[in-house]
């Protein structure tokens, strides 16, 4: 029997909570069927936090996130939050965690499965096959940056400021962890920023290019910039291996990529920080859609996204791979067999609300494990 592993579930709002309701399923299957034992704590983020606590997240969920082995994460945001002051928004619960935990690099794959290359908005030949990796710095830049804020200017018109700052460590550490993956997937990174007006991003591009010059020669390096990385991402998207970028563009391409694959309803991500003495990252694992507060409550998210970001949980913070390829290829059948969401319904397949893509998830792997 393997030692107990330590994980935080932090179900957030709109359709965090039922999505991980489906994977606290999967999670006792394997406490059953595989002898993977959790020792599994709960807490209230986002929204449900600012109603019981007045605040996005307690000091005490903080603590309990630095002191697990992972964190699985729901979603946060809710319009009924839309126009508070930002230390009130339910989006700081993630930022802070990101920012105490020294989560810094974000991992967020790009992958088609081959049974939903049609529910994308681009031509199948574009598309299927697609595997890239974008790689977003997390805890730096124009997130973080400071001076920020609105100030009020004598003539009573008002400043909103903003500051995008990196230093040469950030931009190490983050391409470093993107020459890593590179060399165990197809071998190439392209970095990217703009270097063309900003000096930040002039100073990514130099600290990159020395760094694969000193220590990664092997693998191939470009640079873009981020407008044309864009553009390149829908023109063509299998161009690509990783991608490695800063806060900002990482945001914005990554829901870019995503889109390429169908759904956002499909794909996981993780967020690392620097190894400790022992080789251990701390690490949160969560979908990168939102909370969709306009499907919440009705049974009808797609499940998945946070099913797979179990996976990665489980290959990147505990060695599991195996037991992460099950949950994928699980998914994969059921894809196969034709049970979709609303989010990826397609002619001729079987809708399923979300507790109904559980259940088919379920019996899945029931037949994998048999
Ligand atoms: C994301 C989200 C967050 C971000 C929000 C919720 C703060 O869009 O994880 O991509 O902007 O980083
Ligand atoms: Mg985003």
């Amino acid at each position: 029997m393997a030692a107990n592993k330590k994980m935080l579930i932090l179900p957030g709002d709109g359709i965090g909570p039922e999505a991980m309701r489906q994977v606290r399923r999967v999670v006792e299957w394997f406490d059953k069927r595989r002898a993977v034992r959790f020792d599994i704590k709960e807490g209230l983020v986002g929204a449900a936090s600012l109603a019981k606590h007045d605040t996005p997240i307690t000091d005490a969920v903080m603590r309990d996130a630095l002191e697990t082995d992972a964190v699985l994460f729901g979603a946060v945001g809710d319009p009924k939050w839309d126009n508070v002051a930002f230390d009130k928004k339910p989006e700081r619960a993630i930022l802070r965690l990101r920012k105490e935990m020294g989560l810094f690099a974000n991992l967020r794959p790009a992958t088609v499965f081959p049974e939903l290359v049609a529910a994308s908005t681009l031509k199948p030949e574009v598309v299927s096959g697609l595997d890239i990796m974008i790689l977003r710095e997390l805890t730096g830049g124009v997130y973080f940056g400071e001076p920020r804020g609105i100030t009020t200017l004598p003539d009573g018109t008002k400043r909103g400021v903003d500051t995008q700052v990196y230093t040469t460590p950030e931009i190490e550490r983050i391409a470093r962890v993107a020459f890593e993956l590179a060399r165990k997937r197809t071998n190439k990174v392209c970095s990217v920023e703009k270097a063309n007006v900003m000096h930040t991003g002039v100073l990514w591009r130099e600290t990159v290019a020395k760094l694969h010059a000193a220590e990664y020669k092997d693998v191939q390096l470009s640079h873009m910039y981020a407008d044309n990385c864009a553009m390149q991402l829908v023109r063509n998207p299998k161009q690509f291996d990783v991608i490695v970028t800063d806060n900002l563009f990482g945001d914005m391409l990554s829901d870019l990529a995503s889109m390429l694959t169908g759904s956002l309803g499909m794909l996981p991500s993780a967020s690392l920080g620097a190894p400790d003495a022992t080789g251990r990252r701390k690490a949160l694992y969560e979908p990168i859609h939102g909370s969709a507060p306009d499907i919440a409550g009705k049974d009808l998210a797609n499940p998945l996204a946070t099913l797979l970001s179990f996976a990665m949980l489980l290959r990147y913070s505990f060695d599991l791979a195996d037991d992460a390829a099950l949950i994928e290829q699980a998914a994969r059948k059921v894809l196969a067999k034709g049970v979709r969401t609303a989010d990826i319904m397609q002619d001729g397949a079987t809708k399923v609300s979300t507790t109904g893509m559980g259940d088919a998830v379920l019996k899945e792997l029931d037949t994998l494990a048999a």
